[in-house]
């Protein structure tokens, strides 16, 4: 049951993936505008154990964005703006090793960015629409993803008999086209684990407003070099995605159960900012 006096404030956000557009049942619809311009789509607000979620499915509900056309600064400025401070965000990938088929579920450690045309920081620069000025701000990202969201995540997949592989690298390339045979290779030759498109920039941009923020990579495909077929379709992967949906519902609830509460969050990203002034006002 949903505490209307709350309905409009989440304190965790869950970004739906390729074929994952709705997350709760009893949920308030929220739209939210931000200074970046719209979010995907509305955020869909309900309750998991008595923890307040916020669902938003990255490419709308009815996938009408391709990876590089979403709006990642809104996304996650959205999201802020109704009190998330940590968010779980699954996402279809590609596998670059045999052993990573369709079906399993990487919690990355590391990010490679290949892509090349989106915005990636709040810190550009430019005046915002109410006249503030953003300053020049440099975020560590040495690890990008939160330890604390990552641990929910594999915690609560093995919990669900899904045995995840801890770390990895995930590289995320442009799009929307998928990888040559040899971009693919040699991605895999650098020890490269899974590779996505949407995973970039949002682990930034979470960083830069000081959210935790862990990935669940579900492999879909293998991907063109760890193949000899014809490569991956777009059909296959939104098949092999929303085959593994309900799989995935059960980890995400147990993964936000079992995330700290708001003020015991004690992981490198609630000070990433370090209380520098950086002339923008967070929501
Ligand atoms: N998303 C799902 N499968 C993918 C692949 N092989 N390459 C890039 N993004 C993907």
């Amino acid at each position: 049951m949903v505490n209307t006096a709350n309905a409009t404030q989440a304190e965790i956000g869950v970004i739906g993936g390729s074929g994952f557009y709705s997350f709760l049942d009893d949920v308030t619809e929220v739209h939210v505008d931000t200074p970046y311009g719209s979010p995907s789509d509305s955020l869909f607000l309900g309750e998991i154990a008595g923890r307040r979620v916020a669902f938003l499915p990255r490419h709308g509900r009815d996938h009408h964005l391709p990876p590089h056309r979403i709006n990642y600064r809104a996304n996650l400025w959205a999201l802020r703006s109704v009190g998330v401070r940590q968010v779980l965000a699954p996402c279809a990938v590609g596998g670059l090793r045999p052993e990573y088929g369709p079906g399993t579920l990487l919690v990355p450690d590391q990010l490679v960015d290949r892509t090349q045309s989106r915005q990636q920081t709040y810190f550009d620069g430019l005046p915002l629409a109410d006249g503030t000025v953003p300053k020049v701000v440099h975020v560590s990202l040495a690890d990008p993803y939160c330890p604390t969201g990552r641990a929910a995540a594999l915690k609560a997949a093995r919990g669900r008999d899904w045995e995840p592989v801890d770390g990895g690298t995930l590289v995320v390339i442009e799009g929307p086209r998928f990888s040559t045979r040899a971009e693919s290779r040699w991605y895999a030759a650098q020890g490269w684990s899974v590779v996505g498109m949407t995973g970039h920039p949002e682990a930034i941009l979470a960083r830069e407003l000081e959210l935790c923020y862990a990935s669940l990579t579900l492999v879909t495909d293998l991907d063109a070099g760890a193949e000899s077929g014809e490569g991956v379709s777009h059909e296959e992967v939104l098949e092999v995605f929303a085959a593994n949906v309900d799989r995935l519902r059960p980890v995400l609830f147990d993964a936000v159960a079992g995330l700290p509460a708001q003020a015991e969050r004690e992981c490198l990203c609630v000070g990433a900012l370090g209380g520098l002034e950086t002339g923008i006002r967070l929501p």
